[in-house]
């Protein structure tokens, strides 16, 4: 039974950092209550070995949903295979001024210029103590608002340790839009300096831990193919595990929901599904079979998943398309699978 549609109505009345509250609270009670596999089904089981894990299945929550890692085990009830949480920052930090996340229903999309608003990486790593821990669980790291760009790597270092026990993998973000300069370390010394000191800590973690986790990188659509292939190779040359395309969008691609559509922020859903396409192919072109890639951006259906996985990517993840159908798309695409 997909009630999905009936919440939506009455979530989208609410302005939607109200309405997300508030579908987490409800997404927590029914998993207090024992009522997700009625009301979601059993977690579709197809599992995928990537990066050196088993997924239960490919179909993952991307980054930004659960940012402090608060409701691990009620949305791994909806049916993913795994979930990445944050962006995490070392410090706590409130991000942006309110209203920063907009709805563009006619265009299935948002806009959100959050700017990392989190509880900072010891909140985060106490939650996923707390959880069942019964699906692959992803930590996203980034950097602090003020942080100068030129110690960024000290926060990704930070972070990264912290962390490091508790995640299945790590993703270093330096592709979101609303941290000033944060995309420069997409590009030339910047990105080489950062990766190769993560590459770093990364060995001394494992020997000390005894446990090597893999490291991704996630990267923006907004890239040209040749900042595509620099990168690609400096993702090589660092030895990094894999590769995650892509964040949210600067571009305003012909958008009907005028109201919204001059916000500042990322736009994601189905407007940006091309470009990531797009962005997907070239990396994978770039590089070559020599590490898995996550596919992220515009997935609104299970053929739009399904192209994806078609090109190449190893796993999806999902964000704005699980705001617009719920946990209902989860399963239409592990049908198709
Ligand atoms: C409100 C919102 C907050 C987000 N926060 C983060 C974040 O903290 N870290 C991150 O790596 N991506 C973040 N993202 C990007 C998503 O993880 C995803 O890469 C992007 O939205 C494209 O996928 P989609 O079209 O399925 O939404 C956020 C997206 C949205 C809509």
């Amino acid at each position: 039974m997909n009630i999905y549609p009936l919440l939506r109505a009455v979530l989208f009345m609410f302005e939607p950092e109200r309405a997300h509250a508030l579908s987490m609270a409800a997404l927590e009670l029914v998993y207090r209550l024992k009522l997700s596999r009625l009301l979601f089904g059993r977690r579709r089981s197809v599992p995928v070995n990537v990066l050196g894990l088993t997924f239960p299945n490919a179909v993952g929550l991307a980054a930004g949903l659960d940012k402090n890692g608060d409701h691990i085990d009620a949305l791994a009830a909806c049916g993913f295979g795994f979930i990445e949480i944050g962006t995490v920052t070392p410090r706590a930090q409130p991000g942006n001024p309110k209203p920063r996340v907009f709805r563009l229903v006619k265009d299935d999309a948002l806009i959100n210029r959050m700017g990392f608003n989190n509880d900072g990486v010891d909140h985060l790593v106490e939650r996923v103590k707390a959880s069942k821990r019964d699906c692959i669980i992803g930590i996203n790291i980034g950097k602090n608002l003020d942080t100068p760009l030129e110690l960024a790597v000290d926060d990704y270092v930070r972070a990264f340790q912290r962390v490091y026990p508790y995640a299945d993998y790590v993703t270093v973000n330096i592709s979101s839009p609303n941290t000033p300069g944060l995309r420069d370390l997409q590009h030339g010394e910047q990105l080489r300096q950062l990766l190769h000191t993560l590459k770093q800590q990364q060995q001394q973690l494992a020997q000390q831990y005894q446990r090597y986790k893999p490291l991704l990188v996630k990267i923006a659509p907004d890239l040209s193919d040749d900042d595509i292939s620099d990168l690609a190779r400096t993702l090589i040359d660092n030895g990094i595990d894999g590769a995650i395309a892509t964040n949210t969008s600067n571009q305003r691609p012909d958008l009907t929901s005028a109201a919204f559509a001059s916000e500042q922020g990322g736009l994601s859903g189905r407007p940006i599904r091309q470009q990531a396409d797009h962005v997907l192919s070239v990396l994978l072109r770039e590089l070559d079979g020599k590490m898995p890639v996550i596919a992220v951006g515009g997935i609104m259906s299970a053929a739009d998943a399904q192209r994806k996985l078609q090109a190449g990517a190893s796993l999806v993840q999902l964000y704005t398309g699980f705001i617009y159908s719920g946990p209902a798309l989860i399963s239409s695409i592990l049908k198709e699978m």
